[in-house]
């Protein structure tokens, strides 16, 4: 196996990976918003944002914590986050696994779909926690493929699906590019935090070949596939057949489960 280090998709065209961000953040952000509300984010937080992206959790934060509150966005590339604007926000260049953060100093530090893209995740979470302040919340989200599949198995496409999926996540965690599976041991590793109240979910939700949320795995995939095909993991036409499984729109399949993980530092830290 090659190595990969980096974030993989570090050099897409600025555009496609916007639009792939954004489709994510559709699809992710309800979810990540309602368990904002369950922890109380409020008016007055202070919250930093690891892996922004293009920015929407940041902006949802900063409205909800107000002009009282502060939100920090940082990101190892924040080419998307020049419109977050305010004196209560901040876009930051940084790079979670070696910047310094501000120790106990924040009352949420969230993160999502960040850890499957470094080499030790669990350090930075460890980062990550030393950031929130004695009370405060680590919010952390991360997906789990192995619940992945076709929702019927017997669909001309369900094998090549099966097939892309599978070489698809073990040849990326193998080559350190990304490990698909870390969401499966998120909570465990929250737990060792020694933090307290915490709280799990996760969803599996249904995608079907063709819709916008099968669009965002294509657009990844021209990241991926020229790994997948260096390692002699998939055929291109195997990778072709993959392809039309995430065109057709009577092909149903279960994605990747997204585990959002919740705890909190003792008050008296
Ligand atoms: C898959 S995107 C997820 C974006 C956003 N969190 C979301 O869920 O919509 C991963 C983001 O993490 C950023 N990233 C990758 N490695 C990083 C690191 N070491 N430090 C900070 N950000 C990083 C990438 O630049 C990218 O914006």
């Amino acid at each position: 196996m090659s190595s990969q280090p980096g974030y993989f998709a570090a050099d897409a065209e600025a555009d496609d990976e916007l639009a792939r961000l954004q489709i994510q953040a559709t699809v992710h952000d309800p979810t990540t918003f309602r368990h904002f509300e369950t922890i109380g984010v409020t008016e007055g937080w202070r919250c930093l944002e690891v892996g922004a992206g293009a920015g929407s959790v940041a902006r949802w934060l900063a409205e909800r914590v107000g002009p009282t509150g502060k939100v920090v966005a940082a990101d190892i590339d924040p080419k998307y986050l020049d419109n977050l604007t305010g004196p209560t926000v901040e876009a930051r260049r940084s790079d979670i696994t070696r910047d310094d953060v501000e120790r106990d100093s924040y009352d949420l530090v969230h993160s999502r779909l960040l850890l499957i893209h470094v080499t030790d995740p669990v350090d930075v979470l460890q980062r990550m926690t030393a950031a929130v302040c004695p009370g405060g919340w680590l919010v952390a989200e991360e997906p789990d493929n192995s619940v992945c599949g076709p929702v019927d198995r017997s669909h001309p496409l369900a094998e090549a699906w099966a097939r892309y999926n599978q070489g698809f996540g073990e040849c990326l965690a193998a080559a350190g590019v990304m490990d698909m599976r870390f969401g499966g041991i998120l909570p465990a590793r929250v737990e060792s935090l020694g933090l307290v109240e915490m709280g799990t979910e996760g969803i599996a939700r249904i995608f079907h070949g063709g819709d916008a949320d099968s669009h965002m795995v294509i657009q990844a995939m021209q990241h991926i596939d020229g790994i997948l095909l260096a390692n002699g993991v998939l055929t291109e036409s195997e990778i072709a057949d993959a392809r039309r499984a995430f065109e057709d729109p009577t092909f149903l399949y279960r994605e990747a489960l997204m585990q959002s993980v919740w705890g909190r530092k003792l008050p008296n830290g």
